[in-house]
């Protein structure tokens, strides 16, 4: 007989994401405290220096408190201003596109191509105007951009390119890894993120000649960073800048998770390859597509979705699985089309697939101690997709 009250194990709640201490955490916090200094910059931000550098292949890489604050200091290194251009997704986070409203510059949106959700680059070759000044390139959901052909147009029109990597750590583009592929690049370790530290994002480097800047610009406008290397004798206000560097603790809680970033993008990709194969297996009655992987890339399991038919078919696929006790959120409002979005930017071309993919996209759980939940995920979700 069935039982009326279903057991505790079927009621408790699956969350979209959960952070995990994945190695020392604890021991470098305590450490970072013993030995006294808390404010950026320390032992441990260096640490976290060194391995995002290996990580990314970029040349410089310097910690800050989140990614939204890296591309603060992209735009600033970008040295926009009122009048100028930036070409980027609207299928991103506000971030992207706030860094250059703060600037007073215009954030220009173009469409994504349907075959990788990323910035499509033939939009942005017709959005480029004597005006354009950078293209801010998204890695969504890890998966590199085509970056060759983005660099191509930067290339031709002398414009910056960054890549806005908030979730693209470990990812490559023919073979070449994120946070290399641009003139420079911006990661989130945010909690939602594979690495994490609760808040926290880098900007890296490609090109030398913009570091001393960045230095200067994430240390108050000042030229502090030098002064502390002994490269001169006093420090003083230089340029504009704000504080955009972390504390040590947080350094000290990313560095752990940083020493394990191979492990956790292992686990994520072998859960993304589970729920792949699991539906690209199942029997539907309801229509929905798996995620669109771009060539020539591989990705860091940062996220799973399903594109369903239609955004009435997403709201009650949400709904079941939230009655079923499995949070799952959908990604992103397109920013061309949000209050204030309408009222600082403009849009270069239609905007068709970016309004398509956002009204249909779900996002599945995903996270590092996810293990067999992953199953009752792909249970629950398959019911839906096969008609219940
Ligand atoms: C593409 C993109 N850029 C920027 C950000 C902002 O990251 P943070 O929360 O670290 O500021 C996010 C956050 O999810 C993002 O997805």
């Amino acid at each position: 007989m069935e039982a009326l009250v279903p057991p505790a194990e079927a009621l408790r709640s699956i969350p979209f994401n959960k952070p995990a201490v994945v190695g020392r955490e604890f021991d470098y916090i305590r450490d970072a405290i013993h030995r006294g200094q808390l404010s950026g910059d320390g032992a441990y931000t260096q640490k976290c220096h060194a391995a995002i550098c290996a990580m990314s292949g970029a040349a410089h890489a310097l910690l800050t408190h989140s990614c939204t604050a890296a591309l603060e200091m992209a735009a600033i290194l970008a040295d926009l201003k009122p009048g100028d251009e930036v070409i980027l997704p609207s299928y991103t986070f506000v971030s992207t596109a706030n860094a250059v409203v703060l600037r007073g510059a215009t954030p220009v949106f173009v469409d994504i191509d349907a075959a990788t959700l990323n910035i499509d680059p033939r939009r942005v070759a017709e959005a480029v105007t004597p005006r354009t000044r950078a293209i801010f390139a998204v890695h969504y959901a890890g998966f590199p951009a085509d970056m060759d052909a983005l660099a191509a147009i930067a290339r031709k029109h002398d414009l910056l390119l960054v890549e806005d990597a908030a979730q693209a750590l470990g990812s490559t583009y023919k073979g070449r890894p994120a946070g290399s592929l641009g003139d420079m690049a911006t990661f989130s370790f945010h909690e939602t993120k594979n690495i994490v530290s609760g808040e926290g994002g880098a900007l890296t480097l490609m090109r030398p000649d913009l570091v001393q800047r960045a230095e200067i610009i994430r240390e108050k406008g000042t030229n502090r960073s030098k002064f502390m290397r002994g490269e001169t004798a006093k420090y003083t206000w230089v340029d504009i800048g704000s504080s955009f560097l972390p504390g040590e603790l947080i350094a000290a809680f990313l560095y752990a998770q940083l020493e394990h970033e191979p492990r956790i993008r292992n686990r994520r990709l072998s859960l993304f390859q589970q729920y792949y194969d699991a539906f690209a297996g199942i029997d539907a009655a309801r229509p929905f597509e798996l995620p669109r992987i771009p060539d020539h890339t591989t990705g860091n399991g940062h996220m799973f979705y399903l594109l369903l038919e239609s955004r009435e078919a997403r709201t009650d696929f949400i709904e079941f699985l939230k009655v079923n006790g499995i949070l799952a959120p959908f990604h992103y409002v397109p920013l061309h089309s949000s209050p204030f979005g309408r009222s600082c930017s403009r849009t270069s071309g239609e905007m068709d697939i970016t309004d398509d993919i956002a009204a249909r996209l779900v996002r599945l759980p995903m996270f590092f101690t996810l293990g067999q939940d992953a199953d009752r995920v792909i249970e629950v979700a398959a019911r839906w997709l096969g008609g219940e």
